[in-house]
């Protein structure tokens, strides 16, 4: 059955009505999310990941992925290199897939899973020397806390990296994209996880999304520094990364 999700325009849900939307639609499309992303994606989303692990710092030892899903970035990151992962979720359902998935390759023993919610993060200051989130920030409402948090467990000179998806600039681009967004992904969503709703959020989640510019400005206000912004497809997606002092 479909999860019930507001109908109100995502611009007036409050925050908690985002916070429970949200866990219902990861939580509701989990055994789907995976190939859905690949096909959506056009498997650009793999690209996109495996920039992200090129960007972590050299001297990385240990590294936490925030809103890690089913454990894609945090399984890129144990594949390259004799890196601890921990991997966190606040929807288990997603962390199943993760877990399995970590089992095939033969990483378990490198990444360790653990509900957690981004705004509180358990784990003690300057834990790790790596902070990474792909495609999770979008989904919440407290940003500039997210991103804190992210900063606060990661060790002086460490990086906290955030990949999301956000509006292309390009006019053209953005037309296209406003159509495939609000045509073909509900459909195409909807005929494959069966959750026609969840993908009319996804949609609407990035067109409401933050200007890459914006989204550098809190890294700011998070007390990061040495900000850079990398476009990737087209700016499709957008790659931030900030050291921590
Ligand atoms: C689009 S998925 C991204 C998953 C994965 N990082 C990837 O690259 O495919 C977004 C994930 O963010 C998680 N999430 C959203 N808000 C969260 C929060 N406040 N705390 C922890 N996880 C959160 C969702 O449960 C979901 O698994």
């Amino acid at each position: 059955m479909e999860p019930a999700i507001n109908n109100k325009p995502l611009k007036q849900w409050t925050d908690e009505e985002r916070v429970t939307a949200v866990k219902r639609i990861f939580n509701a499309i989990s055994p789907r999310y995976d190939l859905l992303n690949r096909i959506m994606s056009g498997r650009q989303d793999i690209r996109w990941r495996r920039f992200a692990v090129s960007r972590l710092p050299g001297h990385a030892k240990t590294a936490l992925d925030v809103a890690t899903g089913t454990g894609d970035l945090a399984i890129d990151i144990a594949t390259v290199g004799e890196i601890e992962v921990f991997g966190v979720d606040f929807v288990e359902q997603m962390m199943r897939f993760a877990v399995e998935k970590t089992e095939t390759r033969k990483l378990s023993g490198r990444i360790t899973y653990a509900a957690a919610d981004a705004l509180h993060l358990p784990f003690p200051d300057n834990t790790f020397d790596a902070a990474t989130m792909a495609f999770g920030i979008r989904n919440m409402p407290d940003r500039l806390s997210a991103l804190k948090e992210m900063a606060r467990v990661v060790k002086s000179g460490g990086k906290v990296i955030v990949l999301e998806m956000t509006f292309p600039r390009n006019l053209r681009l953005r037309r296209f994209f406003t159509w495939y967004l609000n045509n073909v992904i509900p459909v195409l969503g909807g005929i494959i996880s069966g959750n026609r709703s969840a993908y009319r959020y996804l949609p609407d989640s990035i067109q409401d999304f933050l200007h890459p510019d914006d989204l550098a400005a809190l890294f700011q206000k998070a007390g990061l520094h040495s900000i850079s912004e990398f476009p990737l497809t087209f700016g499709l997606t957008y790659l931030h990364e900030g050291y921590v002092s």
